[in-house]
């Protein structure tokens, strides 16, 4: 946790929040979410053009994770968007085209017009060269995976303080053979003549990628990139970010009424703590008990909140509500959409009662507004309902105000643990909007979910005991509708059976379970089976993600 205060510590995460049914029930009612303009920057910004690469948010999170700020914006995106950003230069991405393709996508003369430095990345390197008037062909040996780069010229600055071979990743099968006029190689492998180049004025194109961890010194190179070519002195940082945001959210909301709908989560916990750094009591969080949180959950968070954050909170326990609409209950989806709409009703309740409110805040990140406008996205198969909450929407009146529409989450962490926020909020382990109502397989019941409570709380006292907390992406008990014959003392049993889940992962795009310790598993299952009444068995879900899910349900 080192350097914390002052640099964005950078991973992929994905914390959905409970608010978002709200920014779907505008959308349904017809109504936009204000789409914020970047930040004003006073800050140095870097942006990446993105040509359809898997890896341009990857280079965006490892420019930022050298405190400059960066944003992923489509190849074809209009100057006047690129240039809001006021960049001190471009990362041109990989991406699956060939120059040469009909419709291939190439960067829009404005960029080349602005005299700014380029680093072009693989496919950008291909673009660079097409552009300024060298050739690219397909290659007579496909590049893909480690190669060793061997520096042909002497003090480049991409490669400053380097070794002069070094090993890279590399993923391409077109190849540079004739390098733009004016264009100078830097670099060699044993299947690319041209593997780095470059001109006076800060174009650059390397073959290679430096924002995936195998090659190693891919970092030192971006860096180079920023620092000595863009001269970029690193001025993002959670401090400054706080500054800017808290003097916008001021100017914004002026004198107007703010709601936040709190989860427990870090992301609208971290979006109420900084919209209440710029205003104060006008902001009022409301925090809906669905009855279906974990042990001293509701507790724990309004306490945080009112007593060490000092913020207005309305606590509504509708446990009644949510149990009641559940009753009889088992289809997952089914589950889903009834919490999600139920929670909308409850919210606009309260809401309604508070007179007039101006704005909603949300704690959208910036993967979610990345991935939102992605063509695979919008494609992309529905696995479950996440966001996508049916039903329901009445017309609400608010704008929104989403202060981290621009961060990542471990960026939100930080300015989280900045605001001085107790650890234990920032880094907790994601837990979703439907709650264990998702958990429970089959009906949700008062008496089951008070035997998971009890089970899930031995799983997080047992990892948190073992400190493997941090490590793990979540771990968790999972009440299932199997029940099995066991013996306890002289007696047969006819109890429960307990899944514990644990898995590792970066976004929760994909996981795996983790491998636990037997020990710590045993323990585990002999304090379950032993502390909570009508459980007689314990299994351990060894399955990853695909092709299951990190839930149950
Ligand atoms: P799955 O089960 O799809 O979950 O692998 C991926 C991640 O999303 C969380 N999750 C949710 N979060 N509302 C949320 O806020 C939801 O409806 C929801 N469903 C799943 C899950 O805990 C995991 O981190």
């Amino acid at each position: 946790m080192e350097g914390k205060e002052d640099s964005f510590r950078v991973t992929t995460s994905d914390d959905l929040e409970v608010s978002t049914y709200l920014e779907i029930a505008k959308q349904k009612a017809g109504e936009q979410p204000i789409v914020e303009k970047s930040p004003e920057l006073e800050r140095e910004a870097v942006v990446v053009i993105d040509f359809g690469s898997q890896y341009s948010m990857l280079i965006t999170r490892r420019v930022r994770e050298c405190n400059v700020y960066s944003e992923v914006l489509p190849y074809d995106t209009p100057w006047q968007r690129i240039s809001s950003i006021k960049p001190k230069g471009f990362i041109f991405s990989g991406g699956p085209a060939s120059v040469y393709d009909a419709g291939a996508p190439l960067a829009s003369a404005s960029i080349y017009e602005s005299h700014l430095p380029i680093l072009g990345i693989c496919y950008g390197m291909q673009v660079l060269t097409h552009q300024f008037g060298g050739r690219v062909a397909i290659g007579t040996k496909h590049e893909y995976g480690h190669a060793i780069l061997h520096q042909s010229a002497e003090g480049s600055p991409i490669f400053a303080d380097l070794p002069l071979s070094f090993t890279v990743w590399m993923s391409h099968g077109d190849e540079i053979i004739e390098m733009p006029p004016g264009f100078t190689t830097m670099g060699y492998t044993e299947n690319s003549t041209i593997a780095a180049m470059g001109n006076d004025h800060g174009i650059i194109g390397i073959q290679f990628h430096p924002e995936v961890a195998h090659t190693p010194q891919g970092k030192e190179i971006l860096k180079n990139f920023l620092y000595r070519i863009c001269d970029c002195t690193g001025n993002w940082t959670p401090g400054n970010f706080i500054t800017e945001s808290v003097a916008k959210i001021k100017e914004q909301v002026g004198d107007g009424r703010v709601i936040c709908a709190l989860s427990g989560g870090v992301d609208s916990a971290v979006t109420a703590a900084l919209i209440h750094r710029a205003i104060g009591d006008q902001l009022t969080c409301i925090f809906v008990n669905n009855g279906l949180l974990r042990k001293e959950e509701a507790e724990r968070t309004i306490n945080t909140f009112q007593r060490n954050l000092k913020m207005n909170i309305i606590h509504i326990d509708a446990t009644d509500r949510f149990l009641q609409r559940l009753m009889g209950v088992t289809d997952p989806e089914m589950k889903r959409r009834l919490i999600g709409e139920e929670f909308i009703r409850v919210f606009e309740e309260e809401a309604a009662k508070l007179g007039r409110v101006d704005f909603l805040a949300q704690g959208t990140l910036y993967p979610d507004v990345i991935e939102s406008v992605t063509p695979e996205n919008r494609a992309a198969a529905k696995i479950k309902t996440h966001h996508n909450v049916g039903g329901l929407p009445t017309k609400m009146t608010f704008s929104l105000i989403e202060p981290l529409r621009y961060l990542f989450k471990d960026e939100v962490r930080n300015v989280g643990l900045a605001l001085g926020m107790p650890e234990e909020m920032v880094w907790r382990q994601p837990f979703p909007g439907p709650g264990l109502a998702i958990r429970i397989i089959g009906e949700v019941t008062r008496d089951k979910l008070e035997i998971l409570r009890a089970a899930d709380w031995i799983v997080m006292d047992e990892i948190k005991n073992a400190n493997l907390y941090a490590e793990l992406w979540q771990s968790f008990a999972i009440l299932t509708d199997t029940r099995s014959v066991g013996v306890m003392g002289d007696h047969r049993t006819y109890g429960y059976l307990i899944a514990i889940r644990a898995v590792t992962s970066e976004d929760a795009m994909t996981a795996d379970w983790a491998r636990l310790p037997y020990d710590l598993l045993a323990r585990i299952s002999n304090r379950i089976v032993n502390e909570v009444r009508d459980v007689n068995r314990v299994v351990y879900d060894i399955s990853s993600k695909p092709p299951s899910t990190i839930e149950w349900e």
